[in-house]
């Protein structure tokens, strides 16, 4: 079954806790929260504090993207804040091992995640290691970019380093999702759609989801 995971950096900030609450109702599996620092990406988005006052409003877990330079300094105050799956990218940290055991160790998953130019086969050395590997379609730092389908190919190669290893790792797709490319991304083997500007923009967003968990492998 796909799962859903819309992305809040496209929701109205000034009323998050209540654009949280609308995705469970919506039928989401997942929240997506990008976690930016101006540095990592060119953008700055929310820091833990806020996923911690938001956190009450909904029981779906919580799938944090950071987005951040260094991201193993900032494990404990995320888990900490409610976090479920964290996933850090494989660009912006030396130790990738160090941090991933850093998240099992307080409860969460893990997930690593690599930019557009990132072939996979540098995430193979912990693939055995992480719950989700997150492949970027657009360059992360912005909502409402356009699906990058030369990605498409990395999404097959990852599916297929799955099946042939039996890992139990759901793949992740991020960047201008919409009901075609996450149909070509669900196709192509990936497991779990973030989106953010297709989801908050459509005018019945929980439509929009019944449609997409129809999306089938081919
Ligand atoms: C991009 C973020 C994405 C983004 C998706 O840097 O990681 O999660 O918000 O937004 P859309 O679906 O609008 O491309
Ligand atoms: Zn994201």
């Amino acid at each position: 079954m796909i799962k859903i995971a819309p992305s809040i950096l496209s929701a109205d900030f000034g009323i998050l806790g209540e654009e949280v609450k609308r995705l469970e109702l919506a039928g989401a599996d997942w929240v997506h929260v990008d976690v930016m620092d101006g540095n990592f990406v060119p953008n700055i988005t929310i820091g833990p504090g806020v996923i911690k006052h938001i956190r009450p409003y909904t029981k779906l877990p919580f799938d944090v993207h950071l987005m951040i330079t260094l991201p193993e300094k900032y494990i404990d105050t995320f888990a900490a804040s409610g976090a479920d799956l964290i996933t850090i990218h494989l660009e912006a940290t030396k130790d990738v091992e160090g941090t991933i055991k850093h998240i099992h160790s307080l409860g969460k998953k893990a997930g690593l995640s690599i930019n557009p130019e990132t072939p996979f086969h540098r995430v193979v050395p912990y693939m055995g290691q992480i719950e989700l590997l997150l492949i970027m379609t657009v360059n992360p730092g912005f909502g409402g970019q356009t699906f990058m389908r030369e990605c498409l190919p990395k999404i097959r190669e990852a599916r297929r380093y799955v099946d042939n290893q039996g890992l139990d790792v759901e793949i992740e797709v991020d960047g201008g999702i919409n009901a075609q490319t996450g149909k070509e991304a669900v196709e192509a083997g990936a497991t779990v759609l973030a989106a953010g500007n297709a989801l908050f923009g459509c005018t019945d967003m929980r439509r929009e989801i019944e449609d997409w968990k129809r999306f089938r492998r081919q």
